[in-house]
C-alpha cells in the first residue's frame, strides 16, 4: 500500500476558487426564491441543506484552469455553469429520498421527512424548473445544452440500479452503467463545463469530462465502500444499501466469486433485509471478511490517477480518496499536490489516462485484479481516444 504523504483538505483545493464559490451562493440566493410561505421554505431549507459543493468547485477549477488569461476571475458563465450542475444535483437528490424512502441527508431530516413526499418531489421539480428558467434566460444556450443533457443520464441510472434491485439481478456492467449515469455523468459534466464556460478547445472540455467522469467512479465506488463502514460519517444511516436491496460493488464481487447455491443464499437475506437487522448485519460481515471492501478499494483505485515517474520528482499516486471529504478530517489524499488545479494540469501534460491504465495492467500482471486483458484493452482505448458525450458501458467494463 502507498504511504501518502502531503495529505492536504478540501479547503486547500477549494483555495483557488473560493471567492468565484462565495459568488455562486450570493447568486444561488438571488435566484433561487419562490412564492408563497410553504415553498419558500421549503427551498430555503434544501438550500441551506447543501453539501460540499464538489461538483461546482469543479466547474470554477476547471473554468480557472482553462481561462485564456491565468489568474483571471472566472465570470459570469462559470458561475451559472456551476449553478446549472449543482441544482441538478440537489433536485435529483431530493426526489433520490423520496425514491429511497429515506429519512436523512447530509446528518439532517430529508425533504421527504420534513414534509408529505408528494411536496418534495414538487420541490425537486421546482428547482430543476427554476434553474432551466435561469438557464434560458441568460442566453448562454451552449452550456445549458451541455449540463441539462446529463439529467437524463441521471434518470437512467436510477431506472436501471431500481430495475436491478427489484430483480436481485446485477453484472459488474451493469454496476459501472449505473454508476457512470447517476454520479460520474453529472461530475464529468461539471469538471467539462468549467472550460467550456471559458472558450476552451473541443479537445480541452472532451478532456475535461473523462477527468470528471473517472473522479465521479471513483466518487461513487467508495461510496458504496462507506456505506458498509458504522464508523463513516457521511451524515447518513450505515447499510442503506442493504436495507434497499442495492448490489453495489463489495457484494457484487461476493456474490460472483460464490457457489450457485451460496449466491441463491446470500439473495434471499439481501431480500429480507428491508425488515431484518441481522440479515444486514449477516451480509455486512460477510462482505468485510470475504473481501467485498478490499477489491472494490482496488477499483476505485483504477480510477485514481498515477502520474508520470520522472527523475526529479518521487513517484506520485493521486489517490481520491473519497472517505476523506466525510466527517471533521475533510481529507483528500493527494501526494505531492497542493490542489485540483494542478491534478488538472498534470492529468493534461502528462497523458495520464494512459499511465492509469498501465497501473490496471500491472495491478493485473501482479495478481491483485481479476481483470480480463481484452476489457483492459478497451478501457485503454477510452484513455487513449477519450469520447466526448454518451457513455460507452463498454469502456467501463472491467
Ligand atoms: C443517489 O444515489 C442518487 C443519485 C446520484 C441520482 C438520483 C437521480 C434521480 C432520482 C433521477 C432524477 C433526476 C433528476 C435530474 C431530478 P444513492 O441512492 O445510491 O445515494 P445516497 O446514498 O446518497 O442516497
Ligand atoms: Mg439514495
Amino acid at each position: 500500500m502507498t504511504i501518502f504523504a502531503d495529505m492536504i483538505t478540501l479547503d486547500d483545493i477549494r483555495k483557488p476558487v473560493t471567492a468565484e464559490l462565495e459568488a455562486l451562493d450570493e447568486f444561488v440566493d438571488r435566484q433561487f426564491t419562490a412564492e408563497g410561505e410553504l415553498l419558500s421554505d421549503m427551498l430555503r431549507y434544501a438550500l441551506s441543506a447543501r453539501g460540499k459543493g464538489i461538483r461546482p468547485m469543479l466547474v470554477m477549477l476547471s473554468a480557472a484552469m482553462n481561462a485564456p488569461v491565468k489568474g483571471a476571475a472566472a465570470g459570469r458563465r462559470a458561475c451559472l455553469a456551476a449553478m446549472l450542475v449543482e441544482m441538478i444535483h440537489v433536485a435529483s437528490l431530493i426526489h433520490d429520498d423520496v425514491i429511497d424512502e429515506a429519512d436523512m441527508r447530509r446528518g439532517k431530516p430529508s425533504a421527504n421527512a420534513r414534509w408529505p413526499s408528494h411536496k418534495a418531489v414538487i420541490l425537486g421539480d421546482y428547482i430543476l424548473a427554476k434553474n432551466m428558467n435561469i438557464g434560458l434566460q441568460s442566453g448562454q444556450f451552449d452550456l445549458v445544452t451541455h449540463v441539462c443533457g446529463s439529467m437524463a443520464a441521471l434518470c437512467e441510472g436510477e431506472v436501471l440500479q431500481d430495475e436491478c434491485a427489484a430483480n436481485s439481478t446485477m453484472t459488474r456492467q451493469a454496476y459501472l452503467d449505473i454508476i457512470y449515469k447517476k454520479t460520474a455523468s453529472l461530475l464529468g459534466v461539471s469538471a467539462s463545463a468549467g472550460a467550456l464556460a471559458v472558450g476552451a478547445t473541443r479537445d480541452r472540455v472532451a478532456t475535461m469530462r473523462r477527468f470528471g467522469e473517472a473522479v465521479g467512479m471513483a466518487f461513487q465506488i467508495q461510496d458504496d465502500i462507506l456505506d458498509y463502514t458504522p464508523t463513516a460519517h457521511t451524515g447518513k444511516p450505515a447499510n442503506n444499501d442493504l436495507r434497499e436491496g442495492k448490489i453495489t460493488l463489495p457484494l457484487l464481487s461476493v456474490l460472483d466469486r460464490a457457489s450457485d447455491s451460496r449466491r441463491r443464499e446470500l439473495l434471499e437475506r439481501l431480500s429480507r433485509c428491508h425488515e431484518s437487522d441481522e440479515e444486514v448485519e449477516y451480509l455486512r460481515s460477510t462482505v468485510e471478511n470475504e473481501g467485498g471492501l478490499s477489491f472494490a478499494a482496488e477499483v476505485m483505485q483504477g480510477y485514481s490517477f498515477p502520474t508520470r515517474r520522472s527523475s526529479d520528482l518521487p513517484p506520485k499516486l493521486i489517490n481520491l480518496n473519497i472517505d476523506r471529504f466525510y466527517g471533521t478530517k475533510e481529507k483528500l489524499h493527494l501526494a505531492h499536490r497542493h490542489d485540483v488545479l494542478a491534478l488538472c494540469n498534470d492529468l493534461l501534460r502528462d497523458g495520464t489516462f494512459e499511465s492509469a491504465g498501465r497501473h490496471r495492467e500491472e495491478s493485473v500482471r501482479r495478481g491483485e485484479l481479476d481483470v480480463p486483458a481484452g476489457q483492459l484493452r478497451q478501457l485503454h482505448r477510452l484513455c487513449r481516444d477519450g469520447h466526448s458525450g454518451g457513455h460507452d458501458a463498454q469502456a467501463h467494463r472491467l
